[in-house]
């Protein structure tokens, strides 16, 4: 399939894997640039810019296709080291970047003076226009549905994307609840040029996490996610579990006078217990509505070739047939 997307970045399939913390290690992106997509490495899960540098390289080991990294900002008093991990994905030679949470723009004219491609993943077609204003090559439109963070707006993607198509000329990809060949189709129709995919991923033979959050999300339907950390304005989307139970009643017990740090045993710290060490139940981590889609945990190569062969079959089977005289 070609699209802009596809184009803009050298991919065979207009289909990526967002920046997941503790999940977007190397191994993952590169399964997932191997099978004709874009994989993406976080930058914000390495301890420091040097390991960084070494993820990267190890990435170049697994694939000789294009991968993308993450780089999230973060509104904290102590800010990682984002220069030091600009010089390690600029002399990595990585071609793409996907920027996450605040605006990008300190970033933009070294990324751009080393030829890299910039990705910004925004929550709102304001957000998504400010990125095109500021130079950014594409955006990935992120609705209520996703997993992670999805903005203060709660506009779904069924509204989000013909939004953002009315009103953007850079390309962008639809983010947010995506799984399958019906999400690909859905998408392009309304005027997304690919999709951006993060839980799926996560269900996946190469993710290196824990087979419990491979199971968990494979068990969890579209019912058993909550949204935490709304009166704080940082809003994120998790699969329900006892820490998160007892993180909304705190949240219910101070109610507009809670602070982060009342919160902070059930979010701080806890992916690397969650996701390498399989304890589920430790703490909030982010997972999307789309669980309720997720059933099987293939392989990224067969996952992504299966959503581009049902594609097929859905625009030129299903769809065309609904056009026969
Ligand atoms: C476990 C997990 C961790 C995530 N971590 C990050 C992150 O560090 N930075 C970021 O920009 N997005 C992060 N995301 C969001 C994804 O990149 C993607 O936008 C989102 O998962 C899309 O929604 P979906 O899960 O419905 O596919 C994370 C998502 C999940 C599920």
């Amino acid at each position: 399939m070609k699209t802009r997307i596809t184009e803009l970045f050298g991919i065979e399939h207009p289909i990526i894997q967002g920046g997941m913390h503790y999940v977007g290690f190397a191994e993952l992106a590169a399964a997932v640039s191997n099978a004709g997509g874009l994989g993406i490495i976080t930058a914000l899960t390495q301890p420091s810019a040097e390991a960084l540098a070494n993820e990267i390289a190890k990435c170049n080991d697994m694939t000789d296709k294009p991968f993308g990294v993450n780089l999230t900002f973060l509104p904290v008093v102590n800010a990682p080291d984002y220069e030091g991990m600009v010089k390690a994905i600029i002399e990595g030679g990585v071609k793409v970047v996907e920027t996450a949470g605040n605006n990008p723009v300190q970033v933009l004219p070294a990324l751009h003076d080393a030829g890299i491609k910039v990705i910004h993943k925004c929550t709102a077609v304001r957000h998504a226009l400010k990125a095109q204003s500021i130079g950014c090559d594409a955006v990935s439109v992120d609705g209520f549905e996703c997993g992670g963070h999805p903005g203060e707006d709660d506009i779904p993607n069924m509204i989000l994307l013909p939004r953002a198509a009315d009103e953007l000329d850079i390309p962008f990809v639809s983010s947010g609840g995506q799984a399958d060949a019906r999400s690909l189709v859905a998408s392009l129709a309304m005027g997304a040029e690919g999709m951006n995919m993060g839980t799926r991923f996560i269900a996946t033979k190469e993710a290196p996490v824990h087979q419990n959050v491979k199971d968990a999300i494979v068990a969890a339907s579209e019912l058993d996610t909550r949204l935490v950390m709304r009166p704080l304005r940082n809003t994120e989307r998790v699969l329900n579990n006892p820490a998160v139970e007892k993180l909304l009643e705190i949240e219910k017990e101070k109610g507009a006078e809670l602070q982060f740090t009342d919160v902070i045993e059930q979010v701080a710290g806890v992916y690397p217990k969650i996701m390498l060490e399989g304890d589920m139940d430790i703490g909030a981590w982010s997972c999307g509505m789309v669980a309720g889609l997720i059933n099987d945990i293939p392989t990224c190569k067969e996952l992504i070739d299966g959503i581009m062969k049902d594609a097929d079959e859905i625009i030129n089977g299903r769809l065309k047939g609904f056009q026969a005289a």
